[in-house]
């Protein structure tokens, strides 16, 4: 049966609203960033972002539904990010997706935003073949998924701190860049000729493939302190070393996971997943080995609400339908 279905996204900085057809064809994705009004204080400041969430929301339905050519009366189900999030602003989307579905009689999906980064690579692609090893690389997670199909996960390992994305942040802030980091860090880092030079990183005692980035984060502090760069190229250079430390963090924990021989593809999804580098990198590990490297456009990897869309319309297909009575959560697993 066809399916049309409105996402909305609004769980951090980002105010998002998609139209999907069939869990798969993306016919609109809008999306308006805060980020230019959260620069100035360094990072997100939740009131504000549910505010700003608030004032644009409806707007942005309107031209969801404009670009795709939809009305509301074609829509059979309406999806929304329910969890994690800053819960002042997962309520503000949550509270728009709930008067949709009630007043259209169509069915409401909660969708969970980092089950929702994995499904992104299933985004006008063809469908992911399992079991899949998922990687979620964002601004709040960095975790290794056995897939053995949509809705069907077990975590292999997280990070022990900061999240890969939160790293890029933090140490952009060190070096004076702006927010959020990790497009300025990949910029510089790609000026760099530093291609394989890493700080050097703690091993963790214990035989876990869990991540660790605070390591780095207080390697390149040090670095600044004692060695402070003295031109561009030395700052460029210092970002090409950071980069190369988390990118080789992620890469041997895959490396690992890959050689048990059992996934037929690699799925990656988070705003960390828009990064040339870590991308070019996990092609040269799934390549060899005959797995499929599933990433999405960047316009699919950092917040959208297409991502929420297509996985709240495969809910829905499975008869996985939220109750009018359910609520946003700021932190919940789905696994
Ligand atoms: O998935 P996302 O848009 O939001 C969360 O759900 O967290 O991820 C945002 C994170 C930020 O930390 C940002 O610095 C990082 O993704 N990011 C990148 C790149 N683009 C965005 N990190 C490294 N390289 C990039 N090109
Ligand atoms: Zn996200």
């Amino acid at each position: 049966m066809n399916s049309l279905v409105l996402g909305i996204e609004s769980s951090c900085d980002e105010t998002a609203v998609a139209l999907v057809k069939n869990a798969a064809q993306v016919l609109s994705s809008e999306v308006s960033s805060q980020m230019d009004l959260h620069k100035r204080y360094g990072g997100v400041v939740p009131e504000v972002a549910s505010r700003l969430h608030l004032e644009s929301l409806p707007f942005l339905v309107e031209e969801a539904l404009k670009k795709a050519n939809v009305t509301f009366d074609e829509l059979t189900g309406i999806a929304v990010t329910a969890a994690p999030g800053l819960i002042g602003a997962l309520l503000v989307g949550f509270s728009a997706a709930k008067a949709l579905a009630f007043r259209l009689g169509v069915p409401l999906a909660n969708v969970h935003h980092i089950e929702a980064h994995l499904y992104a690579a299933q985004l006008d692609a063809p469908p992911v073949v399992f079991p899949a090893l998922g990687l979620v690389v964002s601004g709040g997670h960095t975790e290794l998924y056995h897939m053995a199909d949509w809705g069907q996960y077990k975590l292999l390992a997280s990070t022990r701190d900061d999240a890969a994305g939160e790293a890029f942040d933090k140490v952009a802030k060190l070096m004076g860049l702006g927010y959020p980091g990790g497009p300025l860090i990949e910029k510089m880092a790609k000026l760099s000729s530093e291609t394989t030079q890493t700080f050097s990183k703690a091993r963790m005692k214990d035989k876990t493939l869990d991540f660790s980035f605070s390591g780095v984060k207080t390697a390149v502090s040090l670095e600044l302190q004692k060695n402070p760069p003295k031109n561009e190229a030395e700052q460029n250079k210092l970002a090409a070393k950071f980069q190369n430390t988390v990118l080789e963090e992620i890469l041997s924990r895959v490396e690992v996971l890959l050689d048990e021989g059992q996934f037929k593809s690699l799925v990656m999804g988070g705003g960390v997943a828009c990064n040339q580098a870590l991308r070019d990198a996990l092609y040269k590990e799934t390549e060899p080995r005959d797995i499929a490297l599933r990433v999405p456009p960047p316009q699919y990897c950092s917040d959208n609400a297409a991502m929420i869309a297509g996985l709240g319309a495969f809910q829905i297909s499975k008869g996985k339908i939220a109750d009018l009575s359910s609520t946003a959560l700021p932190r919940a697993s789905f696994y």
